[in-house]
């Protein structure tokens, strides 16, 4: 079954036209799943699902993630990740991430599994500001020179959740703007206990397709194996002086309704600062997707010595 798309921007990011999620026959489901697949980023406007028809729609991709952030899972909907910058009349934050920039980084590329799908439900989404920005890391590959390609070629990064000694200069001169740096020690050591540092390939290839994705993430990934801090540092900003760049780049500006899906195997992401005051509310479920049908970020050497086996 053929579905009917338009692009989002030049290079990369489909909208997908008449398709209502909360309600997908079998056939529907395969075509999205396979336009997935292709296209690390997908749009479907107008949505309203319940609760319930959001999660069994999510489901239908792999295992839903219950992700421990900030903010505890919520009771009812845990697979639910709430994101706002919204209080309860009790003071109690409705969602997690508030109203600050989140600078480049892709999500749980400091778990050794990363549940790497997100489907992102915007409910009450402010217009015009707090845009999300992708940057699409396989065409970044497919671009590179082959004198960079050389130099990826078998590198290894360590990852850690808490960056505080993140090893790219973009995130060094963006961190103070991360909501992070509010938390003290505690929080720090708290989470590090978490998530303790992994290691992943920094390309990725799908062997379904044989297309190459470059995996890193600007606020998550400390160390390159077997490269000294300097070394480091200079492989990882030219990757990312290539790679964020505007023709790799799409910004979504939100309207409510949207439903985005991304693949954080295959792209970055950030989100502008925007006021506090303008009122934002969204619903997210974080997928392990299935292997069978999707690009997996999973480590296929044995971990170093140094790190724990956590299978
Ligand atoms: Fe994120």
């Amino acid at each position: 079954m053929e579905l009917t798309t338009q692009p989002l921007a030049e290079n990369f990011g489909l909208e997908v036209l008449d398709v209502n999620l909360a309600d997908i026959d079998d056939a529907t489901f395969e075509a999205v799943r396979a336009l997935w697949q292709k296209e690390p980023l997908i749009l479907f406007r107008r949505q309203n699902p319940t609760n319930e028809e959001f999660i069994e729609f999510c489901r239908r991709f792999g295992t839903l993630d219950i992700v421990i952030g900030q903010n505890e899972p919520d009771e009812h909907y845990p697979e639910l990740l709430f994101i706002s910058n919204l209080y309860l009349q009790d003071g109690s934050e409705i969602g997690g991430l508030g109203s600050g920039e989140l600078v480049w980084h892709t999500d749980q590329i400091y778990r050794d599994k990363p549940a790497s799908g997100s489907i992102f439900y915007g409910v009450e989404m402010p217009s015009g500001i707090a845009a999300t920005s992708f940057c699409n890391m396989s065409l970044a590959y497919k671009t590179l020179p082959q004198s960079m390609k050389d130099r990826l070629e078998g590198k290894r990064a360590i990852c850690r959740y808490s960056t505080r000694f993140p090893l790219a200069s973009y995130a060094l001169e963006n961190s103070s703007n991360a909501p992070r740096a509010r938390f003290n020690e505690e929080y720090f050591k708290k989470v590090e206990e978490r998530t303790p540092e992994v290691v992943h390939d920094m390309v990725l290839e799908d062997v379904k397709t044989g297309e190459k994705t470059i995996y890193v993430s600007p606020n998550h990934t400390s160390e390159i194996e077997g490269l000294d801090e300097e070394a480091g540092r200079d492989l990882i900003d030219a990757v990312l002086d290539h790679a964020l760049q505007d023709t790799f780049i799409y910004s979504h500006n939100w309207r409510n309704g949207d439903v985005l899906f991304w693949d954080n195997a295959r792209l970055l992401h950030r989100r502008d600062a925007f006021d506090p005051g303008q009122p934002r509310y969204a619903k997210r479920t974080t997928i392990f997707l299935d292997p069978d049908f999707f690009l997996v970020p999973e480590p296929e050497l044995p971990l170093p010595d140094h790190l724990p086996n956590r299978d």
